[in-house]
Parts: C-alpha cells; structure tokens; sequence
C-alpha cells in the first residue's frame, strides 16, 4: 500500500494503479511531473520505507513482476557486460540486474535512494551508484553500455529530460548497445480529453512517436515500442521502447504494438501465479554471475573509475571489500607462519598484519601476529605461532 505523505499524495496517489481509484478535485493545482518536482518527491518526500516494493502488489510482489513482466521483454540482450540502470529508486529492480552483467551503474537524482542504494548492495562491487542531475550521465563512459534499463521512472520524466537521456544514450551505447526505457505516452491524446488528475502522474509531453522521433535525430533507432494501457483498460498511457544504435546487431524496422491488456490481463495473470507458487528466493543468485563473485582487476578498475569521480574513501572501500574476498585468510595465516618458521619472521609479521587489518575476526591470525610481535620484544616469552590447522 502506498504511504504518500503531504501534498504528494494528492499528485501521486495514481503513481501506480494499486486499486485507488481516481477523483476530481476543485482546488488542488496538481503539479507536473517537472525534474524539480520529481527531485523533491523522490527525494524528499516520498515515504520509502518500503522501498516501492508496493508498487509490485497487483502482481503479486516484486519477484513475480519481474519474472512474468521485465524478464521476459529483456531477456534477450542479457547477460550485459555492463548495464546502466536510470533512476532505480531504492533498487526494486538492480536487485536483478546485477546478477545479469559485470558491471552495473547505477544514476539517481535523490541523494536517499543512492544513499540507500550504495548500503543495500554493498556487497556488489559491481554495482557503482551516482547521484545525477536528472539530465545527463557524465559519469558513464563514451560506447561503453550494452543495456539501459529503466522501468517505472522515466514516466514522470517530461520531452526535455528524454530527449537529454536520449543525446547521452547517443554517447554511451555500445555499438550493439540496446536501451529499455519505460516512459510517457501521454502526449498522444489531446489535453482535455482525460482527466489529468487520473493518469499516474505521467509526463504531458511525451509520446511513443516523440520518443521514436528524438532518437532517430541522434543517430539511434527505435526497434520495438509496446504502447500499454497502464491502470486502465482503454487509455495507451505508457510506452516500452527500445532503442540501439542505427547499424547495431538488433537494429531492424521498428515494430509497434498496442497492449490494452496489461492492467486486465497480464497483471492479474502474474497474480494467479503468485497466489499458486512462491517468489524466487533472494538467496538464490540468477544469470552468469551466479554464484561468482567480481574479480579483482574489475574491481581494482571501479576502484580507480571512483578515484577519477573524487570518492577516494569509496575507492579504498572497494578495494578492501575486493582484497578481502579474493584472500583466502587460513591460506595466508599458514604461509606467514611458514616464512617465519623458515627465518624471515620479519615478512611473517608483515603478512600476518595484512591479514589482520583485511580480516581482524580472524583469531588465529590475530593471535600469531601477537606471538610474533612478543617474541620480536628483548624480554619476549617464547610462544611459537602455529600452523592454523
Ligand atoms: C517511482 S520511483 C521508481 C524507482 C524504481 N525504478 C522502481 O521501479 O522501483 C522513480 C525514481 O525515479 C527517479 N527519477 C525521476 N526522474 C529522474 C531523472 N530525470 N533522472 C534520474 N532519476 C530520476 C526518482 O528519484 C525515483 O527514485
């Protein structure tokens, strides 16, 4: 359920089609989805304490949704070496995503949602989270993104702010990059012909064909545009398009679809099976990197990407997060305690502090480095580090 408060409530409460049902107000002047807007209800506003995971209830949950809706429309440009998700929120989707690539970036313009973001998946060395302007993606390297994601954000985001994010998709696809972008088709029908205090916050002046037309500008092409009637039965109110450079591997016509029946059919088909079976458990990693973990000259590579951002303290983070996977510490423990027995107890020690500044839970590491250094001592007692096991 959602749990708005203040006066985004009033602006929002269509955000996603959970069942409330529209109402015409006199006096409320409802705002547009403006990037200023978006910037203060995100990112102030916005009660996240369940992270838009509500937004996933008339599927059934978050695991159904993705599995019976954004699995099976991108599932055929991953695994990804590297994927840029915009506006993940408080990351209802990177939670998948990350498994599907070897890198993943991440760009918000709420400074919570980031923030929340960078605690949520620290464990992912993978993953690099930035706050954006809304506008425009310096962080990202030139050719260098096979997938784009976005779903569920770039709806409120207004012709202005697409086109922005279409000049930089321009710069930063692969040559066979594919970009997956979830917007507004609210454009296509004549103000005045709807109630605007009924179409879930979508963007005024965006459509399909202005999507199609901005990206052909910039040298992209739209390949597939699913037109979905969001929260009602009879209204295209949102598009699915997705977008690759003109000559890329997925490059062809575009094909444009009209799906009236998202919101009665598909959704509640997604609920039926989750009312049936359970959702995929978050233990359980999917895709390619299943089970694998970052390797350490990728993460020595993010590590000097964050140096060049000015995150010197997120630099070494990465690094030590990445050193003190890729270590095995019995391993370690038991080669210092061989090169001291073998006479060197000076690079003994040296190995042994190393250890113990990566891993200091590890007591027998922790206990040989205080033998040794007693030892080294004029008065040292005569404890003899030990082979571990
Ligand atoms: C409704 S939430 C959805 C979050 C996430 N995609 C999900 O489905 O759970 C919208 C998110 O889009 C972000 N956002 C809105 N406009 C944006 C823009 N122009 N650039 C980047 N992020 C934006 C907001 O800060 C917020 O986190």
């Amino acid at each position: 359920m959602h749990r708005p408060r203040g006066p985004p409530l009033e602006r929002l409460r269509h955000h996603h089609g959970s069942g409330l049902k529209g109402r015409r107000r006199l006096s409320i002047n409802l705002s547009v989805p403006s990037l200023e807007n978006n910037t203060s209800t995100w990112g102030k506003e916005w009660d996240w304490s369940q992270r838009g995971e509500e937004w996933s209830a008339a599927w059934g949950g978050v695991s159904h949704q993705w599995w019976t809706t954004l699995f099976p429309r991108i599932q055929g440009y991953v695994p990804a070496g590297r994927i840029l998700e915009i506006a993940p929120g408080y990351g209802r989707w990177t939670h998948f995503l990350r498994d599907l690539c070897d890198e993943l970036i991440i760009v918000d313009i709420a400074e919570n949602a980031i923030e929340y973001c960078r605690e949520r998946f620290r464990e992912d060395a993978h993953i690099r989270a930035h706050v954006g302007d809304g506008i425009s993606l310096p962080m990202v390297t030139s050719d260098s993104i096979d997938l784009v994601f976005s779903f569920d954000s770039l709806v409120h985001a207004e012709a202005d702010v697409m086109r922005r994010y279409l000049g930089e998709l321009s710069r930063i696809l692969a040559s066979d990059g594919v970009a997956f972008l979830h917007h507004s088709n609210l454009e296509a029908y004549e103000p005045g012909t709807y109630d605007p205090d009924n179409v879930h916050w979508r963007a005024p002046t965006v459509s399909a064909a202005l999507v199609e037309q901005a990206a052909a500008g910039m040298g992209l092409t739209c390949v597939s545009q699913e037109k979905v009637a969001w929260g009602n039965e009879t209204m295209l109110l949102d598009c699915f398009s997705v977008i690759t450079r003109a000559g890329s591997q997925f490059d062809r016509p575009n094909v444009v679809v009209e799906n009236f029946g998202f919101a009665t059919q598909e959704i509640p088909m997604s609920h039926r099976l989750s009312t049936q079976y359970p959702p995929s458990r978050p233990e359980i990693r999917f895709g390619d990197r299943a089970g694998e973990t970052i390797n350490t000259r990728q993460a020595h590579a993010n590590a000097l990407e964050l140096l060049e951002c000015g995150e010197p303290e997120r630099a070494r983070s990465t690094l030590h997060d990445q050193m003190r996977r890729a270590i095995d510490p019995e391993a370690l423990n038991d080669l210092a305690v061989l090169t001291t027995q073998s006479g060197d107890s000076e690079a003994g020690i040296d190995l042994l502090r190393a250890l113990v500044r990566l891993h200091p839970d590890h007591r027998a590491a922790a206990e040989n480095l205080a033998a040794l250094l007693d030892i080294q001592r004029p008065s040292g007692c005569s404890t003899v580090p030990n082979v571990a096991r």
